[in-house]
């Protein structure tokens, strides 16, 4: 009999993901179906990633979820909406009815899911993004679903289907009430662009006040700019931006890319009542970088800005050096010098006078608290060795060693 096979684990990683082209408004709440496409980064796992384990086992009496090594509520309707929608879609694989179930696992027993990040959640750093990716593909390859998982993720959080692809990936918005052909797809893989470089400024690591989902509630409302944004503005950028990745054109990326946050922002403004995600800090970043490139005569550095304060950098890898020790010297790091940079190894590099002059700012100590150096990286992976599960044979969660 298939159902003797008692348990089976499955743990996957997946990335986060950074839109240049912004995603911000649903036309569907409940499908979460976007007012425009967007376009995103995805971002490398070995610095900043979600892991997921799912078990399923003939002996569960019911599904349940810890995140973060916390036992969360499984009834929650997002969580419900990707479980639902993953059952379906194996039901509609294995040919509607599973009498005679063909794989070890029938589609009726329990699961269980422990999720982890390993970066700071809910703090501007698209932790929803990796989490329901995440959650999307570790259960797809638990239940042996081989379909596209673009629903599934987008029903989690609408970011995160794009973080089902490595590189350059855009989620087309579509025109079907029922969202079938509201999808993400690779624009170009993570290889395209080696020299492209990202640089996240965390400026605070606290949760954040307007979370996403409310706060484009309100300006889908309220908003006549974000409006005219969606139907105006964001079509011709999704081809422009298309374009300049598929040339390398860090001029032109670079430059959409801060126009696109600066307009998502303003549309925050134009919300009723405004939101506002920037702070202080958040604008002498955007001061820094636009004086750094007129020093240079051309933009050799990008920001961006999501629901948060906190600043994401493009540039390429013969700038790391020299912006990051601008960085330094317009935000002296506080107390933890030797761990205010993260992931890949940064030079140091020696600032000339001029560029010091340039930048004009009076220093602002500890604005910054550190700087996480990442690049572009592949999509979700599943990890084949065993002690990578966080749920143990039991089915709970192993302690933390
Ligand atoms: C500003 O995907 O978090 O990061 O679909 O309601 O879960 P929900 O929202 P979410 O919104 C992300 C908004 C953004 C821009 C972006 O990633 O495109």
């Amino acid at each position: 009999m298939a159902s003797e096979k008692p348990l089976v684990a499955v743990t996957c990683t997946a990335p986060v993901n950074i839109a240049v082209i912004k995603y911000w408004g649903k036309r569907d709440e409940e499908l979460i179906l976007p007012i425009n496409s967007s376009l995103s980064v995805t971002l490398h796992q070995d610095q900043l990633k979600t892991t997921t384990t799912a078990v399923i086992s003939k002996d569960f009496t019911e599904d349940q979820i810890w995140i973060n090594g916390r036992k969360e509520d499984i009834g929650q309707p997002r969580i419900q909406a990707c479980l639902r929608q993953i059952r379906h879609l194996a039901r509609k694989q294995r040919g509607g009815e599973e009498e005679e179930d063909p794989l070890p696992v029938s589609l009726s027993y329990k699961v269980h899911i422990a999720s982890v990040n390993d970066f700071p959640t809910a703090a501007g750093l698209a932790s929803s993004a990796a989490g329901y990716a995440c959650l999307a593909y570790t259960l797809a390859r638990v239940y042996g679903v081989e379909s596209d998982l673009s629903e599934v993720a987008r029903r989690g959080s609408g970011s995160a289907c794009r973080s089902l692809y490595g590189g350059f990936v855009e989620w087309q918005m579509g025109e079907r009430a029922d969202g079938k052909d509201s999808v993400a797809r690779q624009v170009a893989p993570e290889s395209h662009w080696p020299e492209l470089r990202v640089l996240i400024l965390v400026v605070s690591a606290e949760k954040k006040l307007t979370g996403s989902t409310v706060g484009m509630q309100t300006s889908v409302e309220t908003s006549p700019l974000l409006r005219f944004r969606a139907e105006a503005v964001v079509p011709a950028r999704m081809a422009e931006m298309i374009h300049y990745v598929k040339e390398r054109n860090f001029e032109g990326f670079g430059q959409l890319t801060m126009k696109d946050s600066n307009q998502f922002h303003a549309t925050c403004l134009d919300t009723f009542p405004p939101i506002s995600y920037l702070n202080d800090t958040s604008r002498h970043i955007i001061h820094l970088v636009h004086r750094f490139n007129a020093h240079h005569g051309q933009t050799k550095v990008a920001y961006t800005f999501d629901a948060g304060p906190n600043a994401v950098i493009f540039t390429l890898d013969d700038t790391v050096a020299e912006f990051v020790a601008a960085v330094k010297h317009c935000f002296p790091p506080e107390s933890n010098g030797d761990r205010f940079l993260k992931g890949l190894p940064v030079g140091p590099a020696p600032l000339s006078d001029e560029l010091k002059a340039a930048l004009g700012m009076d220093p602002t100590p500890g604005g910054i608290k550190y700087i996480i150096a990442t690049q572009v990286g592949p999509g979700p992976q599943m990890l084949d060795q065993p002690h990578a599960h966080l749920l143990g044979p039991d089915g709970l969660p192993k302690p933390v060693a």
